[in-house]
């Protein structure tokens, strides 16, 4: 980790005793105080719940200012990536620091490609689920199972190429599985992929295209389907890409970790939140469209329910990719000719929520899963497959994520407690309790 030159030193007084704890201060200014040292001097830990002021790690792939609505992927703003680069494109550069030149990319690409077919054996997977398991459970399964038909995955000391060729992979399969998910849901014949086409291309092929049928990729799907991908790409140590590095800190493979990211991205209050989003906007159009209703009832603190889309625990601010997303979502919706009514009731419900002083105080605006799920539904997708779409575009992060802890050769993720519970006390037979 890089130090501070000057004098740059917290100092901590604890039972009388002071200690300089030094400060890290990285290439935006960003100040962390380095509490490595902080046990073995003070015998002391910190306590922070949710990590809200903790830095886990130091990185340089990608930079949030939450305050300002800024988000860089290797320096690169969101903006300049979602309206000039392909997914794939945005996928080498999280992943490999730079942006692919010509040449890297044609080899990149030409590689992917040439990993896309999975396992046969694959598909008796399914044959052991019941009919209508949400998907997002079944990828976590899947993705985890591929260390079982890739076995050299399991040794955590592999050469660079080996570990690229799994990383390669990855990419590679992900779109054919989730494809086989939406298939394998309705009961339709898998299509298998064709290398001819593009990664965002393939996909829809794989996911709409009937074996009974022609079918034709519509441009306006491909462009919505890059952005929606690159929007997701990376978003630093949230809870999924943390959890993914908190898996692999152990030497477990990297598929069994990806598994594990999926698992932390399902719960509502991270990339399930998108699902939720549609099933609220329902909820709100089937109870006569009043908004306000609905805005109370998030602010009532008896009630559990909270504005789906809305809120987040960096940005305080206006989530840059919600920026992108509402756009798109007119754009394209437009463009398909199709009118939903619950996009006229989300933006009345967004409306709403930025001019109640509730959501004015606590900074509350909408995030990235605000808007998507209305992309997804008008392009065809089932509502229960949005975290999965997310889970798809979030993976090169998540791989990024995984292989910066493993090249700085980072120990093993293992908090401190601070127990409360019962002292020491004799154990007392059965029939005397
Ligand atoms: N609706 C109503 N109130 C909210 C909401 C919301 N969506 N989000 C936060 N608040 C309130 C919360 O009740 C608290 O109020 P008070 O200070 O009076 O107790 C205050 O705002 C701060 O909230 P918090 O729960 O302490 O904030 P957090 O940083 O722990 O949680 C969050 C962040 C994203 C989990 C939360 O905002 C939330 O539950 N949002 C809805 C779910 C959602 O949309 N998740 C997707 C996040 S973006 C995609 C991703 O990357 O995961």
């Amino acid at each position: 980790m890089e130090k501070a030159t000057m004098s740059d030193t917290a100092r901590l007084e604890i039972n009388g005793q002071e200690v300089e704890l030094p400060l890290i201060v990285g290439s935006e200014n960003e100040v962390g105080i380095d509490i490595s040292q902080l046990r073995a001097k003070t015998g002391a830990v910190t306590v922070d719940v949710g990590f809200k002021n903790t830095g886990s790690t130091t990185s340089s792939i990608t930079y949030l200012d939450g305050e300002k609505g800024i988000l860089r992927h290797r320096g690169y703003s969101i903006e300049d990536l979602a309206e000039n680069a392909s997914f794939l494109e945005v996928a080498y550069l999280i992943i490999n620091g730079h942006l692919p030149n010509a040449e890297e990319y044609a080899d990149w690409d030409t590689q992917i490609r040439h990993h896309t077919l999975v396992n046969e054996d694959m598909a008796n997977i399914f044959k052991a689920w019941p009919t209508g398991s949400h998907p997002m459970g079944q990828l976590t399964a899947l993705i985890s199972s591929l260390s079982s038909f890739y076995p050299d995955s399991l040794d955590p000391h592999r050469s660079e190429d080996e570990q690229h060729r799994t990383i390669r992979r990855l990419i590679a399969k992900m779109p054919t599985i989730v494809a086989m998910l939406m298939k394998k849901a309705k009961g339709h014949p898998l299509i298998y992929p064709n290398n001819d086409l593009d990664y965002v291309s393939n996909f829809l092929n794989m996911t709409f295209k009937n074996v009974t049928e022609d079918y034709e990729i519509d441009p306006v799907f491909v462009e919505a389907m890059n952005k929606l991908l690159i929007l997701h790409a990376d978003h630093e140590q949230n809870c999924s890409a943390s959890t993914v590095r908190i898996v692999g800190s152990s030497h477990s493979n990297l598929y069994a970790c990806i598994s594990a990211g999926i698992a932390a991205l399902w719960g509502p209050l991270h990339g399930g939140a998108n699902q939720k989003v549609i099933e609220m906007l329902e909820g709100i159009k089937a109870d006569g469209g009043d908004a306000s209703k609905f805005i109370a009832k998030a602010k009532d603190k008896n009630d559990p329910f909270r504005l789906m889309g809305f809120g987040h625990r960096v940005y305080k601010n206006y989530d840059p990719r919600a920026r992108i997303i509402k756009k798109s979502c007119d754009d394209i919706l437009n463009k398909m000719g199709i009118n939903d009514p619950i996009l006229e009731i989300a933006k009345q419900l967004e409306e709403t929520a930025l001019a109640d002083p509730y959501f004015v105080e606590r900074k509350l605006f909408p995030n990235v899963d605000f808007y998507s799920g209305i992309i997804y539904r008008a392009m065809g997708f089932p509502m229960e497959m949005f975290t999965v779409l997310f889970a798809m575009g979030r993976l090169p992060g998540w791989i990024a994520q995984w292989k910066e802890m493993r090249d700085q050769n980072q120990p093993i993720g293992r908090p401190r407690q601070i127990y409360t519970g019962e002292t020491n006390r004799e154990f007392v037979i059965m029939e005397n309790r």
